[in-house]
């Protein structure tokens, strides 16, 4: 399978400064052997959408409602990311379970939603350094996955995965090959249980991956990617780890 490097560029950037990154990405071939996305705030959607449009790259969403319409201020749904060209939402990731209070039941409400618009979401699952001190890891990681296996039955061979330590995360620690495999293989046996299809889910790892570490993380047998945070806003560090994907 094709892997697949997925920038998360969080509250960043600028209509000015969008362009000029995406245009750096671009300034090379992006005839690229992987698949590459970057998931951008919501209201630069549409500029980046422009941006990208007939390139390698597709466009991802960061977060997505778990309602699908209705008064819900502030909220966007999943039927709006897929009117804008979104490909991809992130949903769960640490930063909003952290912040926003979600709970494994609404990030797999938020993925059903995906789905339902046809929008491929990209469920993250982690640790924090407390639980993988109490070797807590794979109780943590399994619970906030079978929640998402539960409410998308047969569907689950349509998400993605990230693997996202929450202590890896804008930490510049990142979790060592060997580390993320260990966690990464839990996964598979578990969406294997779950699906005949398993084997076609993208597991990504995410964490402080960088053009120095990628090429590692990316050579392990169930690493099928990265979430890049800080490393996307950057054109030369995003366009090596994409290499190190090829
Ligand atoms: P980081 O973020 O690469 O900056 O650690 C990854 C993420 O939070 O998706």
């Amino acid at each position: 399978m094709k892997k697949l490097i997925a920038g998360n560029w969080k509250m960043n950037g600028s209509a000015a400064s969008n362009a000029a990154l995406v245009q750096a990405l671009l300034s090379g071939s992006s005839d690229w052997q992987c698949l590459v996305a970057v998931c951008v705030p919501a209201p630069y959607l549409a500029q980046v959408r422009g941006l990208v449009a007939g390139t390698g790259i597709d466009l991802g969403a960061q977060d997505v409602s778990q309602h699908e319409s209705g008064a819900f201020t502030g909220e966007v749904s999943a039927s709006m990311l897929q009117d804008c060209g979104a490909r991809y939402a992130i949903v769960g990731h640490s930063e909003r379970r952290q912040y926003h209070g979600e709970t494994d039941a609404v990030v797999a409400a938020k993925a059903q939603r995906a789905l339902a618009s046809g929008i491929t979401p990209i469920v993250c699952v982690g640790e924090t350094l407390a639980e993988r001190e109490a070797g807590r890891t794979e109780e943590v990681v399994k619970r906030q996955l079978a929640a998402v296996i539960h409410a998308n039955g047969h569907c689950i061979s349509e998400i993605v995965v990230a693997y996202e330590p929450v202590w890896a995360i804008g930490t510049g620690k990142t979790a060592s090959p060997v580390q993320a495999q260990q966690v990464h293989a839990v996964l598979r046996a578990q969406l294997r249980a779950a699906s005949a299809q398993a084997d076609r889910v993208h597991i990504l790892y995410g964490g402080s991956m960088n053009a120095a570490n990628a090429v590692q993380l990316l050579s392990q047998a169930d690493i099928d990617g990265g979430l890049v945070g800080g490393a996307s806003l950057k054109a030369a560090d995003f366009l090596s780890i994409i290499a190190a994907a090829q």
